[in-house]
């Protein structure tokens, strides 16, 4: 799969992002290895704290499917900016592939790509 057609799909799952606090609608597709996807949106809640970003909904959603080797992640939002992922999903994503691809959508909807140990260079770890 590649990077437009997984944006592609990351906006689909935007489409269910549940935002009425913030109303900043986020969509991610997860591709695993093997080329199996995973989509996930933000779901928010009242209690803010109980709030769950799209990228961490689409890993939460492999994981306990039993895909733990992570290639890519498309995100996208809608603000039609580059959105990059917090710095939780950041921690979250290094877990289990830190050097997986994140791939974003610029303004003109061109696709940018970034290596996730190069975003988050000093993942916190209990080694
Ligand atoms: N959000 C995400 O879904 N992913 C991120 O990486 C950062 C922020 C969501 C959380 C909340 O629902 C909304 O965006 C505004 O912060």
């Amino acid at each position: 799969m590649n990077e437009n057609e997984l944006l592609k799909k990351a906006e689909e799952a935007m489409e269910n992002a549940y935002v009425p606090y913030s109303g900043f609608k986020v969509g991610a597709a997860l591709l695993c290895k093997g080329g199996k996807v995973f989509l996930g949106c933000n779901v928010e809640n009242s209690s803010y704290g109980a709030s769950n970003c799209a990228e961490r909904t689409a890993v939460f959603k492999a994981v306990s499917e039993g895909y733990r080797e992570l290639e890519a992640i498309a995100i996208v939002s809608s603000s039609g900016e580059e959105t990059f992922p917090c710095g939780i999903c950041r921690q979250v994503l290094s877990e289990f592939s830190p050097d997986m691809r994140i791939i974003l959508r610029k303004k003109d909807g061109s696709p940018s790509v970034f290596l996730l140990s190069d975003i988050m260079p000093c993942r916190f770890s209990l080694k």
